[in-house]
C-alpha cells in the first residue's frame, strides 16, 4: 500500500453535504484509490486549531471549506488574487497552505457548459452573500452588464463598494426587481435561499413584478431540482438550470488543484445527482 492522500470538507452543520460521494465516485473513477474524501463538522470558534491539526496530524493534502468558514479561514492560509477578491476561500492546498476560491469557476463553467451567452448581455443577480459576490465577480470578469437585487439594498451597496475595493469592479447598479426588470434581461442568476427546500413554495420574484420574457433562469438552489422561480421562468418562455452543476464543477476545480488531474465532471455529477436522490 502505497501513501494515502486524504482531502475532505470541514462546515458546521456538515451532515448534508453531497461532496464525499462525489468526489470518491471521481477517485473510483481514475482508479486514485490511494485518495479519500470526507467530512468534518468543526464548530466556529476553533477552525484555527482544527486546520493546523487536520494538515500537521491528520496529514490531509486540502480542504474544502463550506459555510460558516469561508471568511473565517482566510487568516491560516495564503489566499489567492480570487480569494482576497471575495473575502472567502473554499479551497486549500495544504502543501504550499494557499487557498483559491473554485465557487465562481463552479458558476462560469456551468453556465459555459449550459452555452449561456455573456458577454455583453444584461445579467440580474438575486442576493448579496457570499454566492453573490462570486456571482458579480465572475459575470463582471466574462463581460456581462449586471445589476444587483437584494431584500436589503444597503447590503448589496457593502458588497458592490467591496468588490469595488478588493477587484476593480466599477459600474454595477443596485436596483429593485420592478427597474432591473424593465430592461431587456438575459439571464437572472439567483444567489439567495429562497425557494430552497424545506421551503419550496417561496420564491424570489414576486407575482406583482412581471417576469421578463424568455429570460433564462440560472437557480443555484439543487434542492428541489425545480424551484418556483424556474417554473416561473419556464410559464415565461425562459431556459431554466438549476444549481448542480455549479456545486459539481466548484468540486471538481477543487478536484483539479488537489490531484494534479482533469476531473471526471460527469462521474461527479451522476454521483452527486444519486446522492441527492437518496437522501429525498
Ligand atoms: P450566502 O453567503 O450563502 O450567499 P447569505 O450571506 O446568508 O448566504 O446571503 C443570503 C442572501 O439571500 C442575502 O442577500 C439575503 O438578503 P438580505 O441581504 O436582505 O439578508 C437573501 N435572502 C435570504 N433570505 C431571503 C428572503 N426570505 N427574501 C429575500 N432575500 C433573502
Amino acid at each position: 500500500m502505497g501513501e494515502l492522500y486524504k482531502v475532505g470538507v470541514i462546515g458546521w452543520p456538515i451532515e448534508h453535504s453531497i461532496s464525499p460521494p462525489m468526489h470518491n465516485a471521481a477517485f473510483q473513477a481514475l482508479g486514485l484509490t490511494n485518495w479519500s474524501y470526507d467530512r468534518m463538522a468543526i464548530p466556529p470558534d476553533v477552525v484555527g486549531p482544527s486546520l493546523r491539526t487536520l494538515r500537521d496530524e491528520g496529514g490531509y493534502v486540502g480542504l474544502n471549506v463550506t459555510v460558516p468558514h469561508k471568511q473565517a479561514v482566510m487568516r491560516f492560509v495564503k489566499p489567492d488574487e480570487r480569494a482576497l477578491a471575495l473575502g472567502a476561500a473554499n479551497t486549500i492546498d495544504f502543501r504550499d497552505n494557499t487557498a483559491t476560491n473554485t465557487d465562481v469557476a463552479g458558476l462560469i463553467d456551468d453556465l459555459r457548459a449550459n452555452a449561456v451567452a455573456l458577454e455583453g448581455e444584461h445579467v440580474v443577480v438575486l442576493g448579496a452573500g457570499g454566492a453573490a459576490r462570486a456571482a458579480v465577480y465572475g459575470l463582471v470578469h466574462a463581460g456581462a452588464v449586471v445589476s444587483v437585487v437584494n431584500r436589503t439594498p444597503e447590503k448589496a451597496q457593502v458588497m458592490l463598494a467591496d468588490l469595488t475595493l478588493s477587484a476593480g469592479i466599477r459600474g454595477v447598479p443596485t436596483r429593485s426587481l420592478a427597474e432591473a426588470a424593465q430592461d431587456e434581461v438575459a439571464l437572472i442568476v439567483n444567489c439567495t435561499p429562497v425557494g430552497m427546500w424545506p421551503h419550496e413554495e417561496a420564491c424570489p420574484w414576486p407575482d406583482e413584478v412581471p417576469f421578463p420574457y424568455g429570460a433564462t433562469v440560472y437557480d443555484m438552489i439543487y434542492r428541489p431540482r425545480q424551484t418556483r422561480l424556474m417554473e416561473k421562468a419556464e410559464a415565461s418562455g425562459g431556459r431554466v438550470i438549476g444549481g448542480l452543476g455549479m456545486l459539481v464543477r466548484q468540486g471538481a476545480a477543487s478536484f483539479a488543484i488537489w490531484t494534479g488531474v482533469e476531473p471526471p465532471v460527469e462521474v461527479m455529477f451522476q454521483a452527486a445527482e444519486a446522492a441527492l436522490a437518496a437522501r429525498q
